[in-house]
């Protein structure tokens, strides 16, 4: 890799989108101009559907070119933790590569011990591991809905909202309250008739980078004897119990936004993954003895699915040892360059809906129509985001999201600041300030 963090070599050359086919039916172009935006950016873009040909810490190379990587979601930098590392072969060596029982023919007592540990860890009755979150909430939500209905957050991540079609399609009636709003939640179900309720949101939110108030959705559901279902997958191995002595403000631990916000599992099913804090394929949902029992029989992944591969089970384990040693310094670093980031973007007056300084951060556009070029002008200067284009988010959103991890460096940091400053100075960004005037002209009684 070149000593500085950009390369001066040209990059490989853009890809072209396929030429349109004769043969292609009016339906099918019709529906190819409705994705036009997202399509345009994935065929010609080198920062969407790339192929990293390399690694070395958290720069990534893409054909010629040499970038920090702020896309990824490994937050404790687990994926290239070399005591991690070097605990996997001795599990190889045991297990082999991957026992390819589904998990009710045959479980390796590697199961038993994470669901053992993450119980102890997230102070549940009981926790039951699938490969993925995806599984889970494609099989466990229909479950829990059955026929009854269900409260989605309108913002829900779209696997939450896939299994809430799988719900409907089998009997249950789906209902959307807006997002952090626990005061449209509590009307919805004060006004529904049906007894068997289920409300279905995130946690730390994939793009805001913010908690909801759990403790006011929990009191909401409560009181209408509804199931509170919540999707942590980034807030576990982040955001963690609060203690006086916490070196920052994510709490400690990592044990996710239940213990967070001091709020118990009473009438609240969480759901969380290894595959962003932790680097791993594994997830989880913690919920009571016989709840999981139950699901064992009845959540086709835990018969119908493959398991996840043995690496991925020893990076747990190992995870949750480095995690009880290591994991307040690692917050600690994660905290530390996702302030300096928020730092930066307040003084320079640039809007992110991130409050919390957890280490998601979107940075709108001012103009949507500009992701292409402000994307590219990220890549020439070596800085590897995620882009978040039109459709999959509203046009006023549009912009890209920064995700930190414990493996960046402060170089990597650096190189990131000041690419956002040039963009700011640009005028490409929005403008916090406006857009805290215009939120309190649209709030109620604003004059
Ligand atoms: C909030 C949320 N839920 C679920 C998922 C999917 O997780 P998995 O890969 O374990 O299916 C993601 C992945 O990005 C996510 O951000």
């Amino acid at each position: 890799m070149a000593a500085s963090l950009v390369s001066t070599r040209p990059r490989a050359s853009a890809r072209q989108p396929a030429p349109s086919s004769p043969a292609r039916g009016r339906w099918v172009e019709h529906w190819l101009e409705s994705l036009r935006d997202i399509d345009a950016l994935r065929s010609a873009h080198p920062m969407m559907d790339a192929v990293i040909d390399e690694i070395d810490g958290r720069m990534i190379r893409v054909g010629d070119q040499w970038l920090a990587d702020f896309a990824s979601c490994n937050y404790l930098g687990f994926d290239l933790d070399r005591e991690i590392i070097a605990a996997i072969p001795a599990f190889l060596e045991q297990w082999g590569t991957h026992p390819s029982w589904s998990r009710l023919l045959g479980s390796p007592v590697l199961y038993e011990q994470i669901e053992a540990r993450l119980t102890a860890l997230l102070g549940c009755e009981d926790a039951l591991v699938l490969p993925t979150i995806t599984h889970i909430h494609g099989s466990v939500i229909p479950l829990l809905a059955a026929s009854g209905t269900i409260f989605l957050d309108a913002r829900a991540h779209k696997t939450i909202y896939d299994g809430c079609l799988v719900a409907r399609s089998r009997g249950a009636a789906v209902r959307r309250f807006r997002f952090e709003d626990p005061d449209h939640l509590d009307e919805l179900l004060a006004a529904e008739q049906d007894r068997a309720r289920l409300v279905c949101m995130d946690g730390v939110n994939s793009m805001t980078g913010n908690a909801p108030d759990l403790r006011a959705f929990a009191a909401v559901a409560r009181r209408h004897g509804a199931l509170l279902y919540v999707d942590d997958a980034h807030g576990f191995g982040v955001i963690g119990e609060r203690s006086p002595t916490e070196p920052c403000p994510y709490g400690l631990r990592g044990n996710s936004i239940v213990r967070h916000f001091g709020e118990s599992y009473e009438d609240v099913v969480l759901v969380g993954g290894f595959s962003k804090a932790y680097s791993s394929l594994l997830a989880f949902i913690a919920c009571p003895t016989e709840v999981k029992n139950l699901l064992k029989v009845a959540a086709p992944p835990y018969l119908y699915s493959g398991p996840s591969p043995v690496a991925s089970l020893a990076t747990v384990l190992a995870g949750f040892e480095v995690n009880e040693r290591r994991g307040e310094q690692l917050r600690g670093v994660l905290h530390r360059h996702s302030a300096r980031l928020l730092a930066r973007l307040a003084e320079l007056d640039v809007h992110t809906p991130n409050r919390s300084q957890l280490p998601i951060v979107e940075i709108p556009l001012r103009e949507h129509g500009r992701i292409d070029a402000v994307g590219r002008m990220l890549f020439a200067r070596g800085v590897y985001v995620t882009l978040a284009a039109y459709p999959l988010v509203p046009k006023a959103e549009v912009g890209f999201r920064v995700q930190l991890t414990a493996a960046n460096t402060d170089a990597e940091v650096d190189l990131l600041l000041a690419a956002v400053g040039e963009l700011a100075e640009r005028g490409e960004l929005q403008s916090a300030s406006a857009q805290r005037s215009a939120s309190a002209q649209r709030r109620p009684g604003a004059a």
